[in-house]
């Protein structure tokens, strides 16, 4: 017997919620007695948080398990997991035995992770991959152990219940549901005690935040996104709040409203499009048209002049014409996006469009779509920041700058980035910059 604390390394691909569920497995896992640390090479137990959301997302963690392999055959103790939306959709390859790996849980199933270590300490697999429909860890006080201490991640619902064809994320985390609204806000509160000054409140469609009670005449509904967004900018005026991800189909004006009474609620929307030609939007299940989408960006316009916005974007989705690609290219110069997340189409196996759709953009056309608008977004980006230039702002310092410990960087509520001059001011502050220059990425004030 050795009185050694265990020592969890948790290392996470993919999005926001991963790095959120990353926090829970840690405040799991420290509740038995682990405690956390920064390398592979210093851990008991190596947890892989993996993602399935593109082909190359998962080809980085196969290539990172056979890493962590090599480290286990010098360390034959060391306990390899492989948990989230890996997990979940390539269990069995993920449990042959050249994989070496001990533990495969998936992202429904993290309470059952100190008994499934457990097992595998004693020789066997430790395997939970249920999905389960309530399931929101809603008590589990996440343990943030990578943060900055100023901005934080809050989950407010699970899975999804659209069904965009593309799409692994309803096999990989289930049915869509909502986080009951008293932890959100006592998890909130928490924060605000422990210094937080910024939270981002996650779902995969967030406008469709539904709070349930159950009484004898069946489920009511007691809260929806618009209200909840509501109560969190009223906990304090000091913490600024954002959220992801808007659907077009979904985003209310009432949130929009909500957005505007609040000057702690940031003007920033993030609404992916994913392509600007209906056609291919009603091939994808996205349920909105071109006309649609800017119908609800009209709304953002009129009702937050100020507002930043940002979006997802696929190019060569399957049967994807030059000419539906040109309306993508015209829908971003239209709405002048501030920011995007440009992607090639990756086939996932399983979903709506492998079975139903060929893959049959080639490879070189991708490319070049996708290169075209990067392209166009990098012009947007900087169009975008040009009028900031000169005007005093105010920014959440957030963190050092990459390039030196003098410079500091923080974000506007555009959620902008603004590096600067650290002076006398400190991470966690609020600060009026004046930026000098700007890159199509970042605003910077000399
Ligand atoms: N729930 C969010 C997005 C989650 S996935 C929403 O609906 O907006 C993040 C982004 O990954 C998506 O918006 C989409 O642009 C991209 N994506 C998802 N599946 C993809 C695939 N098979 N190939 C390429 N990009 C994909
Ligand atoms: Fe995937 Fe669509 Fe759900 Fe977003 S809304 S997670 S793209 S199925
Ligand atoms: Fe990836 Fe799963 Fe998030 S597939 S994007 S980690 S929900």
């Amino acid at each position: 017997m050795t009185s050694h604390t265990p020592l969890l390394y948790i290392e996470t691909y993919g999005c926001q919620m991963n790095v959120n569920d990353s926090e829970v497995v840690a405040s799991l896992m420290c509740g038995q007695g682990y405690a956390m640390c920064s390398a592979a090479e210093s851990a008991d137990l190596v947890l892989v948080n993996t993602c399935s959301i593109r082909e190359n997302a998962e080809q980085r963690v196969w290539g990172r398990l056979a890493e962590l392999r090599a480290l286990k055959r010098k360390k034959p103790q060391l306990m390899l997991g492989v948990i989230g939306c890996m997990a979940e959709r390539l269990k069995e390859q993920l449990l042959e035995k050249e994989q070496s790996v001990d533990v495969v849980v998936g992202p429904d199933a993290y309470r059952d992770l100190p008994n499934l270590v457990s097992m595998a300490k004693a020789g066997q697999k430790g395997v939970n991959v249920e999905l389960l429909r309530e399931e929101t860890y809603a008590e589990i006080e996440p343990v943030r152990y990578n943060s900055n201490g100023v901005s934080a991640f809050v989950s407010i619902m699970r899975g999804c219940n659209n069904a965009c064809s593309y799409c692994v994320v309803p096999y990989t985390r289930g049915a869509e549901r909502s986080r009951n609204t008293q932890s959100i806000l006592r998890e909130v509160q928490a924060l605000i005690s422990g210094g937080y000054k910024e939270v981002t409140l996650l779902g995969q469609n967030v406008d469709s935040y539904r709070a349930l009670a159950e009484d004898e005449n069946g489920k009511t509904e007691t809260c929806n996104f618009a209200r909840l967004l509501d109560q969190v900018a009223l906990l304090s005026p000091q913490l600024r709040v954002r959220f992801s991800t808007s659907h077009p189909k979904d985003m209310s004006n009432e949130v929009l409203h909500v957005m505007a009474q609040h000057r702690n609620i940031c003007k920033s929307i993030h609404l992916p499009a994913q392509s600007g030609s209906t056609r291919v939007l009603e091939l994808m299940h996205r349920k909105y048209t071109r006309e649609e989408y800017l119908e609800r960006i009209a709304a953002i316009r009129s009702i937050l002049p100020a507002c930043s916005i940002s979006t997802d974007l696929i190019a060569g989705f399957c049967t994807e014409t030059e000419d539906d690609h040109r309306q993508t290219l015209s829908l971003m110069r239209e709405v002048g996006y501030d920011f995007a997340f440009m992607f090639m189409y990756s086939e996932r196996p399983n979903t709506k469009a492998a079975r139903r759709y060929k893959d049959d953009v080639p490879e070189e056309v991708k490319m070049r779509r996708l290169n075209e608008i990067i392209a166009l977004q990098s012009e947007l980006s900087l169009k975008a920041k040009l009028p900031y230039v000169g005007k005093a702002l105010e920014v959440l310092a957030e963190g050092f700058s990459k390039k030196s410990n003098e410079q500091l960087f923080g974000r506007t509520s555009q959620n902008m980035v603004v590096v600067f001059p650290r002076g006398s001011h400190s991470v966690g502050e609020y600060l009026t910059v004046t930026p000098t220059r700007c890159t199509s990425a970042t605003l910077i004030a000399d």
